[in-house]
């Protein structure tokens, strides 16, 4: 069943790869500051506590939402972006909180969320993780709550970069136990490119 969880094998590869990412210099999407889109949604009020950062790299986006009042809590499957990201909130003087903790095992968290913020993960995991990502979810937003997801979008040219998602692929994976509000288009500023690549922004609630 496509929700059952990966093996050890398979999760100790991936953390593997993630830290790699962040040990050996700066990824491309760790801009040092939030996602402007995720900026208007917390300056428009659209972040109602307690917020869970999914997959928070550095933690940009946790500590924007920590300087703002909103009591959140930043997680990542890479513990080099975990240590980071406390690091850099211990440097600011910021009271977010980030830990260690698969996406794909929310429920482990052992607590839930009003709303849950994913910049850039949804568009990382294969089909059966996608699957097992959406029920995840499902298990830490409380009935009611709301995710806030950016992903690349397939109007991104090119083949670099992580997988590209249409809109019906999101009506689709959250088809069940959840309400579509609205699918926007986006940007996502990254590093070193001349142009920012086009995503969607999609406000999901849970059923
Ligand atoms: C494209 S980066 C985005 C990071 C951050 N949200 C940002 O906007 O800077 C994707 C992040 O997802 C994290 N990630 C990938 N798989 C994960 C998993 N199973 N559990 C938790 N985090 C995961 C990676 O370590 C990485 O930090």
């Amino acid at each position: 069943m496509s929700s059952e969880r990966p093996s050890q094998a398979s999760l100790d590869r991936a953390r593997a790869g993630w830290d790699a990412a962040y040990r050996d210099g700066r990824p491309p999407w760790d801009i040092d500051r939030a996602q402007p889109a995720f900026l208007r949604l917390a300056d428009a009020g659209e972040m109602t506590p307690p917020v869970l950062d999914c997959g928070c790299g550095t933690g940009e986006h946790a500590m924007m939402l920590a300087q703002r009042g909103v009591e959140v809590l930043g997680v990542d499957l890479a513990p080099t972006a975990i240590a980071a990201a406390r690091r850099k909130a211990g440097e600011r003087g910021i009271a977010a909180t980030f830990e260690v903790a698969n996406a794909l095992d929310l429920g482990a968290l052992g607590r839930t969320f009003a709303t849950i913020l994913d910049s850039g993960v949804f568009h990382v995991f294969n089909d059966a993780d996608r699957a097992r990502y959406v029920a995840s979810l499902g298990r830490a937003l409380r009935p009611g709550g709301t995710l806030h997801l950016a992903c690349f979008s397939e109007r991104t040219p090119g083949p670099g970069g992580p997988r590209r998602v249409t809109r019906d692929e999101l009506r689709a994976a959250f088809s069940d136990g959840w309400h579509v509000e609205r699918i926007d288009e986006a940007r996502f500023e990254v590093r070193g490119a001349g142009t920012h690549p086009h995503a969607w922004l999609a406000t999901i609630t849970r059923a």
